[in-house]
């Protein structure tokens, strides 16, 4: 898989203990969400200079990762609301590296959502961007992260309708199966990671683990990952996790060997943690 070589480097830095952030990978999926509890926050950290200038939208900060904060601000207009990731330096670590790194990802996330937008896979449009300052302005998406869909779908059955989440599931096996089909990994599929728009359509977001690939091996793993989330996020949904597979599977020519594939990494997976 031609992974974008920047992400490697820091996967596993020195001495994690003294670094006060950890590095992405080593996240769980869900970024702190700013609370009533916790106000935003646009001088709660420094801000990059585009949302420090007098005529853009005060921004607000949606959620604080280990890499990356996401603003919701305006782009060109007052009225374009725009969902601006900004990477900021890392004082810990070595500046021309940590510009290096900041430049690489934000540059590789970019043209991943610019080659998925081309080619009709759902996904923010990119409006803007600057890889020195670290950052890009990407389309709002007015909608509900999909854990929270498929969750409030499970609360309330009755006032859903069962083809309300079955369409969903449908929807986020034929979004991840498009993904593939043009050669890309998504490298972090959870229901965090989709967002349903107010069309009820799911639309993918964080591409900052992406990777270009044609492998079916790098496709069951994508899967595996969303598996493993999808059953510890929703486990009461466990059985109709069958139904992103069964569309994924319809989606692309590739799919049914993907599935074959991915009963290999199931495997692997389970006797690794026999293993320990
Ligand atoms: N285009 C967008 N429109 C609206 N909200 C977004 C958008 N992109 C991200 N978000 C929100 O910000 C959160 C963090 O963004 P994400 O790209 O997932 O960064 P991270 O790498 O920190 O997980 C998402 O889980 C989602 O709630
Ligand atoms: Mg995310």
């Amino acid at each position: 898989m031609t992974t974008n070589p920047s992400q490697t480097s820091t996967k596993r830095p020195p001495s994690p203990s003294i670094l006060n952030t950890s590095p992405k990978k080593s996240k769980p999926s869900s970024p702190q969400t700013m609370t009533a509890d916790t106000p935003p926050t646009a001088s709660s950290f420094p801000l990059p200079k585009i949302l420090t200038n007098p005529s853009s939208t005060p921004p607000l900060l949606i959620t604080q990762g280990a890499e990356s904060r996401l603003y919701k601000s305006t782009y060109l207009t007052p009225s374009t609301p725009c969902a601006l990731k900004y990477r900021p330096p890392k004082p810990w670590r070595h500046a021309t590296l940590d510009s290096r790194l900041r430049k690489a990802r934000t540059t590789a996330e970019a043209k991943v959502l610019e080659k998925c937008h081309r080619q009709g896979v759902p996904v923010p449009a990119v409006y803007g961007m600057d890889i020195t300052q670290g950052w890009m302005a990407i389309e709002w998406i007015d909608g509900i992260p999909v854990r929270v869909a498929i969750n409030s779908h499970l609360n309330n059955p009755q006032q859903n309708d069962e083809s309300g989440i079955k369409n969903l599931l449908k929807q986020i096996g034929e979004a991840i199966g498009n993904l593939h089909k043009i050669g890309i990994i998504h490298g972090d599929l959870t229901t965090s990671n989709m967002m349903l728009n107010p069309e009820n359509q799911v639309i993918l977001i964080d591409f900052g683990l992406a990777a270009q690939s044609q492998s079916d091996e790098d496709r069951a793993v994508d899967l595996y990952v969303l598996e493993r989330a999808f059953m510890s996020t929703h486990p009461r949904a466990e059985k109709e996790f069958g139904l992103v597979l069964e569309a994924y599977a319809q989606t692309f020519k590739k799919g049914k060997s993907v599935l074959t594939k991915l009963e290999d990494v199931r495997m692997r997976g389970r006797k690794k943690s026999m293993i320990g």
